[in-house]
């Protein structure tokens, strides 16, 4: 059975960018192994993220996650039965939620700024889903056809080779 879990949290003081990507790498490289695909949104403070498992994978990862201590007020906003994957072919994407992004954050919320916090669980998953179309957009190249063969691999919100 498959399971979507949502979270949000708050970066720890003193977590900057590299230890946002030793963050994603182990992310990535543990979800690989272990079947997890989701979605990272990362503003420099608040963490959106969306996993992606079977239901025993994804509850002891999050056991995990809310002991980690890069990052506190983890705070769960859904957990849902999938009868498919969102993000199947990225074992876990990044995408960097910015001023720009204001008109997706007033769609889904009553701010114009990126608070997941307030955000009810249906709201969140379209605006990670939103997301991933602006990480494409960045220049990434798109996520390679369902039918295909290649494994989940990183996703980058910079274009490839920067
Ligand atoms: C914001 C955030 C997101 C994370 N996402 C994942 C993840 O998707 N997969 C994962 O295995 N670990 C993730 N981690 C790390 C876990 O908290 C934990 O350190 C890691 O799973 C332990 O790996 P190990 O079981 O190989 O020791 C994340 C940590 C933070 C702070």
């Amino acid at each position: 059975m498959l399971i979507r879990l949502i979270y949000a949290s708050t970066a720890q003081d003193g977590v900057d960018l590299a230890e946002f990507k030793r963050i994603l790498l182990q992310a990535q490289a543990n979800n690989q192994q272990r079947d997890f695909t989701g979605m990272l949104a990362f503003n420099s403070k608040i963490f959106l993220q969306a996993l992606e498992g079977s239901r025993d994978q994804v509850n002891a990862l999050y056991g995990k996650l809310i002991r980690d201590p890069r990052h506190h007020t983890v705070t769960m906003l859904g957990y849902r039965e999938i009868g498919e994957r969102q993000w199947a072919d990225w074992s876990m994407g990044f995408a960097a939620p910015k001023a720009e992004n204001r008109t997706l954050f007033l769609k889904y919320s009553q701010q114009s700024i990126f608070n997941p916090y307030g955000m009810t669980a249906e709201a969140v998953e379209k605006m990670l889903i939103d997301l991933t179309q602006t990480v494409i957009a960045l220049g990434e190249p798109a996520p390679a056809a369902a039918a295909s063969p290649t494994p989940a691999r990183p996703a980058f919100s910079t274009p490839p080779g920067k």
